[in-house]
């Protein structure tokens, strides 16, 4: 799919990728009817925790869920705070929204009550990033974006300047950006460009383990389960601060 495009590749307004692959399981369409419409983040104006969560608690948001591993192990683990996942692949979707419900727990094991930390967006994370006030995340993640590996599409890839400076933006002074890739090009790009943001971002790294060991609380999803176990790559972990 290549929805709404604009003449400038390096503007936000941007979604590339496909957004549909096998037929939906009974189980998962349901939730796609029942649950999502409960959860979902409002189409128009302005989200907040206090819209969302009905209270000012720490936001989060996760750019391009894929199967939703991330974010419900995240929500599980900090209940008191709001989490906002944005993905445009409905089966992503759909496969996030059993973690959500609890019938699939993202550590195994019986079913859970559900998560009720948890908001969805089917679509585009940077339209839905741009409606979040200024300086509001506590936590923004961006794990194995699409590497889009060929020269002449550089442009769409998530870590450029304008999605950047969007991330700056939404972050709470003090609040953290974490990326990660097994992209060896990928991750060349990244450090240039987050070179070139330095005013904006402090990279918590003292020394190589930083960004070659995984650090807490970061679980491994099954998209990078299968780039470590199957394909043999190498993972790496950035994690920024907010000046
Ligand atoms: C390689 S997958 C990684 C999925 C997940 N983050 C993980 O680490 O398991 C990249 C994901 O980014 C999603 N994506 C691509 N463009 C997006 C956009 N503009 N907004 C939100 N998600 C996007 C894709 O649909 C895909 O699910």
């Amino acid at each position: 799919m290549t929805a709404h495009k604009s003449g400038d590749p390096t503007t936000l307004n941007r979604l590339y990728g496909r957004a549909k692959g096998k037929p939906l399981r009974a189980g998962q369409q349901a939730l796609v009817d029942n649950l999502l419409p409960r959860i979902a983040v409002p189409l128009e104006g302005p989200v907040t925790a206090e819209l969302l969560f009905g209270e000012n608690c720490p936001l989060h948001f996760e750019i391009g869920f894929g199967g939703g591993e991330h974010l419900a192990f995240r929500a599980d683990l900090l209940p008191g705070h709001g989490f906002i996942g944005a993905e445009p692949f409905i089966n992503g979707v759909a496969q996030a929204l059993t973690h959500v419900s609890g019938e699939n727990p993202v550590g195994g094991g019986p079913a859970q009550p559900p998560l009720g930390n948890v908001r969805i967006h089917h679509g585009d994370a940077l339209e839905v990033l741009s409606r979040i006030p200024d300086g509001s995340l506590s936590f923004l993640y961006l794990l194995h974006p699409d590497p889009w590996p060929k020269a002449r599409h550089a442009k769409r890839r998530m870590m450029n300047d304008g999605p950047v400076n969007m991330f700056a933006a939404k972050l709470k002074p003090g609040g953290e950006f974490r990326f990660g890739t097994d992209h060896a090009v990928y991750v060349r790009h990244a450090l240039m460009v987050m070179q070139r943001h330095t005013d904006q971002f402090e990279w918590l790294c003292n020394k190589p383990q930083d960004f070659q060991v995984r650090p807490g609380g970061w679980p491994e999803t099954r998209y990078e389960n299968k780039a470590r176990t199957v394909y043999g790559h190498e993972v790496w972990y950035f994690r920024y601060r907010r000046k």
